[in-house]
C-alpha cells in the first residue's frame, strides 16, 4: 500500500494558511522574484536549516548542502549552484557553515574505509591523517574533533574562494564576500571561523589550511563576543578582543560555554 505522507501535506497546509495569513502579500511576492543577498553551503545534517538557525523568511537565503559541507571543484551540483548564485542572484555574501559534532567529519577520523562517503570525505581525511602528530598533541578526543570540524570550515572556504566562477566575479568587481561559520548543536548559536575573503588579494594572503592544524582558535558565538566586548569597554586599558585570539576571563580554552 503506498503510504502518501498525509500529515506532512497538512502540515504544508496549515504553515501555507499561517504564512498568508500574517502576510497576505507573501507567496505573491515570492512567486515574481527571489533575491537573496546569501548563498549558505552547510552541511546536510537534519538539525541545521539555514532559514531557521538565520532567522530569515524563504527568499532570503540560497542553500547548497551536503554531507559535511564539502566543496568540491568537481561538483557538478555546486559549480552550478555557486554560478546561478553569482552570476543570476549576484548574491553579495557566501557562508560555508559547518558544525561541531558533524558525522562526517567524525568518519573522516576514523580508519573504516571503503564507503562512498569516504570518497567524499577525502581531502578531509587526508588532511586528518597528514596532521595525525598536531591532532595527537590537543588534548582530548572532543578538542580534535572540534577543531577539525572548524578547519573543515577554513578549508572549503578557500576552495570555494579558488573556484574560476568566484575569481571572475572579483575580476569584474563584484562585491563577493565569503565567510566560514561553525554551528553549535548544543546551544543553537552560530560562530565566525574565518577566514573572511573578499578578493583574490584577501586569498592569496591566507595562511595555508595546513597551518591551521598547529593553531588553537576558539571561535566566539555572538553571544560571548559581546560578553567580551562588554568586559573590554569596562577594563581601563580594555582593546577589542578579536573573536580567535586570547580569551577574556572566565572564557578560556575548554570552557564550556564556548
Ligand atoms: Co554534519
Amino acid at each position: 500500500m503506498t503510504e502518501t505522507l498525509d500529515h506532512l501535506f497538512d502540515r504544508n497546509v496549515n504553515w501555507a494558511h499561517r504564512k498568508a495569513a500574517e502576510d497576505p502579500t507573501f507567496f505573491r511576492r515570492l512567486a515574481e522574484q527571489q533575491a537573496p543577498d546569501y548563498l549558505w553551503i552547510g552541511c546536510s545534517d537534519s538539525r541545521i536549516t539555514a532559514n531557521d538557525v538565520l532567522g530569515l523568511d524563504p527568499g532570503e537565503v540560497f542553500v547548497h548542502r551536503n554531507i559535511a559541507n564539502i566543496v568540491h571543484t568537481s561538483d557538478m551540483n555546486i559549480l552550478a549552484v555557486l554560478e546561478f548564485a553569482i552570476e543570476v542572484l549576484r548574491v553579495r555574501h557566501i557562508i560555508v557553515t559547518g558544525h561541531y559534532g558533524c558525522g562526517g567529519v567524525r568518519r573522516a577520523m576514523v580508519e573504516e574505509r571503503g564507503a562512498l562517503v569516504d570518497h567524499w570525505l577525502q581531502p578531509l581525511s587526508m588532511y586528518y591523517r597528514k596532521h595525525r602528530a598536531a591532532f595527537g598533541a590537543m588534548a582530548g578526543d572532543v578538542q580534535r574533533f572540534d577543531r577539525l570540524c572548524e578547519i573543515n570550515v577554513e578549508m572549503q572556504v578557500r576552495r570555494v574562494a579558488a573556484t574560476p566562477l568566484v575569481e571572475n566575479a572579483w575580476a569584474r568587481g563584484a562585491a563577493l564576500h565569503l565567510h566560514g561559520w561553525i554551528y553549535g548543536l548544543h546551544d543553537g548559536l552560530l560562530r565566525d571561523v574565518g577566514p573572511h575573503v573578499s578578493s583574490v588579494a584577501d586569498r592569496d594572503a591566507l595562511p595555508t589550511v595546513d597551518s591551521c592544524a598547529h593553531e588553537a582558535t576558539e571561535p566566539a558565538s555572538a553571544v560571548r563576543r559581546h560578553a567580551a566586548e562588554a568586559f573590554s569597554a569596562s577594563a581601563p586599558d580594555g582593546t577589542d578582543a578579536p573573536c580567535c585570539g586570547p580569551s577574556p576571563p572566565g572564557f578560556g580554552p575548554g570552557t564550556p560555554q564556548r
